[in-house]
């Protein structure tokens, strides 16, 4: 497995990390479908095993993912994977409950605490604001990213990350939290990296970056032969092309033209979605969903940034255009 030094944080990370957010079962929250269906502690946790055996040492989690069960499985692994080995990344900023909002200080405190409970740890690696929403007029922006500058401080956490669904948020409040490691939703067809302005800021202020969702929750794998409904917790009920035969063939087509191109690799197209990401970020990793054995053997063999003629032709597979597209993120 390639590492990539994440920026200025001086650490080397598998150009792949080990997304946990499926780890957490399904889940409904507020009428929300939120999780994913099909989890099962013992695959998950072979998962994880595979997933160091394979070099993938960056591992991402969330207090939210399965309201801290993905946390829980990680916590539980430390006689079988060195602690020490593995960076290690988690998140707040999705529940509020009790206080009004999730980033009301108390509330991230007794996260973080939660956090290294929960993962069995005396030191979290990177801690990241998961949403960049700070309240009416920003109000809970200062107190957030106080809290996290005294638990650094304090060697709770090393690094602070920035997350959100909207590259162009990151890139606004980015300034703000000055974070050591941004994590944007990136994927082929939704690709707003560089046109927000993201990626200037990013080159510019040597941070790290991971990109999530780069298969889309797998629906970019062109694997989907018919219309899928998942059961209730499952969020993909809410991606409107797992249940469009047009889209989902479509995706079959560009998978096939993507195996025809990259035919003497074993997994063409996770090198394809995985390497178009990586080929414009030196600082960056691709953090792939892996709750099977299977997806972090698979990905054992990734991490290989694709040539910017290759990222160009894969685009256009694609999406019609060679060019990063601008989508609604
Ligand atoms: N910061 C944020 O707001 C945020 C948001 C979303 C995700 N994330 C992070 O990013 C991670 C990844 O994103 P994601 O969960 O949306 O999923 P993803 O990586 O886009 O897709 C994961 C799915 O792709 C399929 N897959 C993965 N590896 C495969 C392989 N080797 N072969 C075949 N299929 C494979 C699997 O589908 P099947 O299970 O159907 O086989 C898997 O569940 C999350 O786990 C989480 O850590 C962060």
């Amino acid at each position: 497995m390639r590492k990539v030094r994440l920026g200025k944080t001086g650490v080397h990370v598998s150009a792949i990390a080990c997304g946990t957010w499926a780890h957490g079962g399904p889940r409904t929250v507020g009428g929300m479908e939120v999780g994913w269906a099909g989890h099962d502690d013992k695959l998950a946790i072979d998962a994880l095993a595979a997933a160091y055996d394979s070099g993938i040492t960056h591992w991402d989690t969330a207090d939210v993912y399965g309201d801290g069960h993905s946390e829980q499985l990680i916590g539980g692994l430390w006689d079988r994977v060195p602690r020490e080995e593995i960076f290690l990344a988690t998140k707040v900023g999705w529940d509020p409950s009790p206080y009004e909002h999730f980033y009301h200080p108390e509330l991230i405190e007794e996260r973080i605490e939660r956090s290294l409970g929960y993962l069995k740890t005396d030191r979290i690696d990177l801690f990241y604001l998961h949403h960049c929403d700070f309240g009416p007029q920003g109000r809970y922006l200062d107190g957030a990213v106080e809290v996290l500058r005294r638990a650094r401080d304090a060697g709770k956490i090393r690094f602070i990350g920035l997350s959100d669904w909207s590259s162009e948020k990151v890139a606004r409040y980015a300034p703000l939290v000055e974070p050591e490691v941004v994590q944007p939703y990136r994927n082929v067809i939704d690709d707003t990296y560089a046109s927000s302005g993201l990626k200037s800021w990013v080159d510019e202020n040597d941070a790290g970056v991971a990109f999530f969702s780069s298969l889309r929750h797998g629906l970019l794998l062109g694997k989907y032969e018919q219309p899928t409904q998942f059961p209730t917790g499952d969020h993909r009920n809410r991606i409107p092309e797992f249940g469009d035969s047009a889209a989902l063939a479509r995706l079959r087509d560009c998978r096939a033209a993507v195996e025809r191109r990259f035919a003497r690799r074993r997994d063409a197209v996770l090198h394809a979605l995985t390497g178009v990401l990586l080929g414009d970020a030196p600082s960056g990793c691709v953090l792939l969903g892996m709750r099977r054995r299977r997806h972090a053997v698979a990905a054992a063999g990734l991490g290989e940034p694709l040539s910017a003629e290759e990222a160009a032709w894969v685009r256009q597979i694609y999406t019609g255009s060679s060019e990063p597209v601008r989508s609604a993120g």
